[in-house]
């Protein structure tokens, strides 16, 4: 494994057909005979449903059907006449017309269908409920008074050497962090076709970062055979998390399409993707961090309270930041969860440790200023050399390389370190920094390759590709290994019927699938060995893959460059259409010895101004050891989406609730704001880029998620440094600063 880096073919793969429109997404395929749902919501946020009058909806024009739990088709894998008072389930999603029962405003009740989009958006608007109402719990000042926390063996106190140690050392913190209800709000809204075919089948083409588990949840649903459920999702406009699951707006889309015995269509608009498909759970943190003078850490101490529905325990790594990023014997963790009515959030981009590092990396930047050490030499003092929660070897950690690629690519040892020192004009200068950490994993994946006479490749696994660029890294792999153009490589994907891929998500497609891709390459590869053995070509019946250079399309001798074989050769001599194998690739055993993150370490340069608050980015760099970067155009990329991602997580992203109704208030792209163009400056991205030996054959860590996590601590502490105030609630609005 010399290069995977393609000087003159770069690009992404799919760059062509999605900015000419020719790549279809979820909603845009076209199916014959399609109709249309619309869903309606609740305008209560708890109570019960005493009826819906849906007259008025059925006469309407075009209407085929409205559905309600009171006639809706019973879906197999739902319990019914269950108690739904009897708790929250781990991990089992709203059951869609399935009871009366009201737990958050804009709950599906009811499914309209008819011959258009436009006459089912039009009679949904007729339908007309009646409920009980109940007092709604969604105050999140509530958490801890009227809402008490969810129970149980998982929420019991974590505690490594002494409990709240930092509370003895010679210098410390406590503070409290707040991060808001953020909403993933991808461009492409969530939409799902579903079709039933001949003896029960079904086809769904689906918004979702996994075919396989979208497949296997319908499947589950509807009592069917994994096979006898096709998914399709060859084009996903953004996920973040949103579309790791699958929601109850694609069961009903199926329940639906059965009852009137057509294919549906069924798109949420922008106001549903605020109630329907997750977001990333409101969680107050408390930090207590305490130092003895020379800056070595005595204990570290984190809480954090996080949201829930009321239906389902949603529960993420928050505080298990604290316990890895840094060297420090005493670590106490406390999580607690609050049930409130409000959708089931889920993991948005970083979940768990972004929020957990905004926390406690603004923390021990404020803990810098008490000691009077520099930031960055604050974590250096206390980085960690093995993994302290584990006690192993890390299989690779170049965070120091990473601090130091950043470091001077800002600037860092050039500023006044003294808060509200620096000044351009009117604008008060700031320099923040922060680390992030994510897990590097790698699961089971399968993957098929197809080498034809022509000389081309076909490589094909079921996963999707929400965004990251997963069709040119793995493309880019098969292409190195088969030393062929990336032109001759095609990379087929998002589709369920292909061989079994990962779900996109925690970061972990290009270690899992790329080994798959790699795995199978060296399948073929040995076969073309094989062939060559016996075909007399180089003379040499013991001939080994070491032996060889695959490149130009073909064989090489290394002994003897001269002798080259193309595959096209290769096959016609043996009289071969095609060579096919396909690979089972499972993650390393070797790893149980060693534990593995991705790290990203962002610096950012803010200008604040002085008599209005205004916060502006002059610069921002982002580096990460991420493992080797397999395609460093679509990894620069991801970098780049993270740090806007974080842009809105700092300056802007909050989903406000008026709790006298349970309902967002700010439930579209008006109100909710995300950033645009005027709002990113130029972002610079270096990566380490040394490859991580263990963890996998490519040497590829994950990077989805660590560019984003810590983005936001390193605005608050830029803030900081440019004006001395310290927010610690997020977003940083101007009205907290002035
Ligand atoms: Mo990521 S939050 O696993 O899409």
């Amino acid at each position: 494994m010399e290069k995977f880096f393609f000087e003159d073919d770069n690009n992404r793969v799919t760059g062509k057909a999605v900015v000419t429109g020719k790549a279809k997404y979820a909603a845009e395929h076209e199916v014959e005979g399609v109709v249309y749902g619309v869903l309606v919501g609740s305008t209560i946020a708890k109570g019960s449903i005493i009826a819906i009058d849906t007259k008025a909806a059925t006469k309407a024009p075009g209407v085929m059907k409205v559905i309600t739990h009171e006639n809706s088709y019973k879906v197999p894998g739902y319990d019914y006449g269950g108690n739904p008072a009897k708790g929250l389930t781990g991990g089992k999603g709203l059951q869609v017309f399935n009871g009366n029962t009201i737990y958050f405003a804009g709950q599906p009740i009811a499914l309209v269908i008819a011959d258009s989009y436009e006459r089912a958006v039009y009679a949904a608007s007729l339908i007309k409920a009646q409920y009980n109402q109940d007092v709604h719990a969604t105050d999140f000042a509530e958490m801890g008074k009227s809402v008490i926390a969810v129970e149980g063996q998982r929420y019991k106190d974590n505690i490594r050497g002494e409990a709240d140690a930092y509370k003895n050392a010679a210098v410390k913190l406590e503070a409290e962090y707040i991060v808001p209800n953020e909403v993933h709000n991808p461009m492409e809204l969530h939409a799902v076709i579903a079709k039933w075919g001949a003896d029960d089948k079904l086809t769904v083409w689906e918004k979702t970062q996994g075919v396989k588990s979208a497949q296997r949840s319908i499947a589950a649903a509807f009592k069917l055979k994994e096979d006898d459920v096709q998914v399709f999702a060859p084009f996903v406009g953004g996920g973040f998390g949103s579309a790791l699951r699958t929601w109850p707006h694609s069961i009903a889309a199926v329940i639906g399409a059965k009852m009137v015995k057509k294919p549906l269509k069924l798109v949420l608009t922008r106001e549903q993707m605020f109630q329907l498909v997750g977001y990333r759970p409101y969680t107050k943190q408390r930090i207590g961090i305490g130092a003895d003078k020379d800056g070595k850490f005595i204990g570290i101490t984190h809480e954090a309270d996080g949201v829930t529905s009321m239906y389902e325990e949603f529960t993420e790594g928050t505080v298990n930041v604290s316990k890895i990023l840094y060297q420090c014997q005493n670590v106490t963790t406390r999580y607690k969860l609050y049930p409130l009515n409000l959708s089931t959030p889920t993991w948005m981009r970083g979940p768990g440790e972004a929020t957990g590092c905004f926390a406690l990396e603004c923390a021990i930047d404020e803990l810098s200023y008490l000691l009077n050490i520099d930031p960055l030499e604050l974590r250096l003092k206390n980085y960690a050399e093995t993994d302290p929660e584990r006690n192993r070897p890390y299989s690779s950690k170049f965070l120091k390389e990473a601090y130091q690629l950043g470091a001077d690519k800002i600037g860092w040892k050039d500023r006044d370190p003294r808060p509200a020192s620096m000044k351009q004009g009117e604008w008060q200068v700031g320099y923040g920094m922060s680390t992030g950490l994510f897990n590097a994993g790698r699961g089971n994946a399968k993957a098929s390759a197809k080498l034809y006479a022509d000389g081309t490749l076909i490589v094909q696994t079921a996963v999707s590709d929400s965004g990251p660029g997963t069709q040119t890294s793995m493309t880019m792999i098969a292409a190195d290994m088969m030393g062929l153009p990336v032109n001759k490589v095609t990379f087929e994907y998002g589709d369920s019927s292909l061989p079994p891929g990962p779900t996109q998500g925690g970061s972990t497609t290009t270690s899992t699938l790329g080994s798959a891709v790699y795995g199978v390459c060296f399948a073929l590869q040995n076969k073309i060995i094989d062939i060559l053995k016996t075909d007399g070509t180089f003379n040499k019946t013991d001939l080994k893959v070491e032996d060889v250079s695959f490149t130009d399309g073909g064989v090489l001798l290394k002994s003897d460059p001269a002798k080259k074989r193309t595959y096209s050769d290769i096959l016609s001599k043996a009289k071969l259409n095609q060579l096919e194998v396909s690979d089972d690739s499972k993650a390393s055993e070797q790893m149980r010895n060693y534990s593995a993150y991705s790290y990203s370490v962002h610096f950012v340069k803010v200008l604040v101004h002085s008599k209005t608050g205004v916060i502006k980015f002059d610069k921002i760099v982002a580096t990460a050891d991420a493992g080797k970067i397999i395609s460093p155009k679509t990894a620069r990329s991801q970098m780049i989406g993270g740090v806007v991602g974080g842009i809105g997580m700092a300056l802007m992203e909050e989903a406000v609730i008026d709790n006298r109704f349970g309902k967002y208030i700010n439930n579209n792209f008006a109100d909710y704001h995300v950033p645009v163009q005027a709002d990113v400056p130029e972002i610079e991205v270096a990566f380490v880029n040394k490859p991580d030996p263990i963890l996998n054959p490519i040497g590829a860590k994950g990077m989805g998620e660590i560019a984003l996590i810590g983005f936001a601590a390193a605005v608050s502490n830029a803030v900081y440094h440019a004006t001395g105030k310290r927010v610690r609630d997020l977003p940083i609005t101007l009205d907290k600063i002035m």
